[in-house]
């Protein structure tokens, strides 16, 4: 498992790289689209419903901005310099907009959603901005801006959950797959940008979920990673207030969730993510724990490890509730990877304060985490009512202690799994061989191990036999030999 370090994209999963120019073959007299996704597994996961959106809407996909007649990029606002980033590209595309000036571009997602008319004024060449629940209206601005005009959409909306709309994957592997389960967040954490860009929390109909991961494994996919900003308070038929709402249709909640998606095929991986440590409840520890097919791996944010800071970013759990999530994980499932999000210099953290983050690591020993320097974004509660007092100098000291000392855990924590026999998930070709593919087993290691005949997207046995850095390399063994030996599921 890896360290993920500093001031990097949301991205809570797997997927690396923030650029992803999309795939797709062009034809003929259509029109061309080209995409770009910044920030976290959700905006990949939107991106691949405005590619179905356009799909239908008559566009094709390219992967060369230079022939497209659209370019859209979707965007992240978490840190200020997520969005440094995504001017910086801006002024890339002026010279695609200088040699075609036909083109058109778009900005989707939370910039758009936060700066909207704002973003036209700055940024002249924009000609649309998009947010993330007015995607359903793209071929209609499209229209709009083709005869000149500058176009905005950015209604939030309470239902808009993309439910029956089938993405168009543009992921690479074809074997791994996000599905968006539920969209927006009310939880207000004071730092966060989250809830002003995407709105309220909704759920998705759980059967348009179990629908579209049948789909995915009926094409070969053998991984599923069900999103939401906090999927613990996954609901289906519950008001806010947790009253029936049509006493004629089931109550869902995320562990029965999880539930009948892991009844699609004990073949199809189910993982998840976000986990909220205040919402997080045993049943879906319990349900992890009685299904093999629901992956030993849970991404757990904690913040800081300071009740008092905990407070001031109204997370709505203490230290001690924490560690008392992480027990009961372990107390559940004896074996499962614990991953987590960090935030260093946070308004008015104190080097005490800061110290008990990293005694709380040293408690968890997460075996990943993606790390952060606190950015003060507009109109959260924290700019309103906190000073942001911690230096940039101190806050970049800071998250280096939490960097290196996660480093040495993350690394600690595979060097654990060395020993035991794996079943492994292939997902490509190891970047450093040909000869070699790599894979993952339950807690998300990656296995690195030699082709033989093997082929992407099956399962094989895999004796973890040594570790070099965060990554395990391992033989292949026989199904007789794993079964003889016992395996780790
Ligand atoms: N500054 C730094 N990190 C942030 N995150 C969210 N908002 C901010 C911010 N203003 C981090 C949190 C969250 C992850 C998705 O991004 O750690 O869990
Ligand atoms: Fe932001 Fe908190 Fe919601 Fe996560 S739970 S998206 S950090 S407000």
């Amino acid at each position: 498992m890896s360290v993920r370090e500093g001031e990097q994209t949301i991205d809570e999963t797997r997927q690396g790289e923030s650029f992803a120019p999309i795939t797709g073959e062009s034809s003929g007299e259509s029109r061309k689209l080209y995409l770009e996704s910044y920030g976290c597994a959700m905006n990949f996961s939107d991106s691949e419903i405005v590619v179905s959106i356009l799909s239908d809407a008559g566009f094709v996909t390219t992967q060369d901005a230079d022939e497209a007649d659209l370019v859209l990029i979707n965007t992240c606002s978490i840190r200020d310099n997520a969005e440094k980033r995504i001017r910086n590209r801006l002024q890339h595309l002026k010279r695609q907009k200088r040699l075609k000036p036909a083109l058109k571009i778009g900005i989707l997602g939370c910039m758009a959603e936060r700066l909207r008319d704002q973003l036209l004024e700055e940024e002249q060449l924009v000609d649309m901005v998009v947010g993330p629940d007015a995607y359903r209206d793209l071929p209609r601005l499209f229209e709009e801006v083709s005869t000149g005009q500058k176009a905005v959409n950015t209604l939030l909306s309470r239902e808009e959950t993309y439910a029956e709309i089938e993405p168009v994957r543009l992921d690479k592997n074809g074997v791994t797959s996000f599905v968006s389960i539920m969209r927006g967040c009310d939880n207000m954490c004071t730092f966060c940008v989250v809830p002003f860009t995407r709105g309220r929390e909704r759920s998705r109909d759980p059967q348009s979920i179990v629908a579209e991961c049948h789909t995915l494994f009926e094409k070969g996919y053998r991984e599923v990673t069900l999103l939401g900003q906090n999927v613990d308070s996954y609901k289906w038929n519950l008001d806010n207030k947790g009253q029936v709402k049509d006493p004629a249709v089931p109550v869902v909640r995320f562990a029965d969730l999880l539930i009948l998606v892991a009844a699609v095929n004990p073949d199809l991986r189910v993982r998840f993510s976000t986990s909220h440590p205040k919402d997080m409840t045993d049943d879906v520890l319990l349900a992890m724990a009685s299904h093999t097919n629901l992956c030993k791996y849970i991404h757990l944010p904690v913040q800081s490890g300071n009740s008092d800071v905990l407070k001031r970013m109204n997370r709505g759990y203490t230290r001690e509730w924490y560690l008392d999530r992480v027990a009961a994980i372990r107390r559940i499932m004896p074996a499962c990877a614990i991953s987590t999000d960090v935030i260093s210099g946070f308004c008015g953290e104190t080097l005490a304060e800061h110290e008990s983050t990293l005694s709380l690591m040293r408690e968890v020993r997460y075996d990943m985490a993606f790390m952060f320097k606190y950015s003060e974004r507009p109109r959260t509660l924290a700019e309103r009512k906190f000073e942001d007092d911690v230096t940039d100098e101190e806050k970049g000291r800071r998250l280096q202690e939490v960097i290196d000392l996660q480093s040495s855990h993350a690394r600690a924590r595979i060097t654990d799994q060395v020993g035991p026999i794996y079943k492994v998930l292939i997902e490509g070709t190891s970047r450093k061989s040909e000869d070699e593919l790599f894979g993952r087993n339950t807690f998300n290691g990656v296995l690195v191990f030699a082709r033989g005949q093997h082929q992407v997207g099956q399962y094989v046995f895999v004796r973890a036999s040594s570790a070099t850095g965060v990554t395990l390399h391992g033989e292949v063994v026989s199904e007789a030999i794993a079964n003889e030996e016992g395996y780790v599921e």
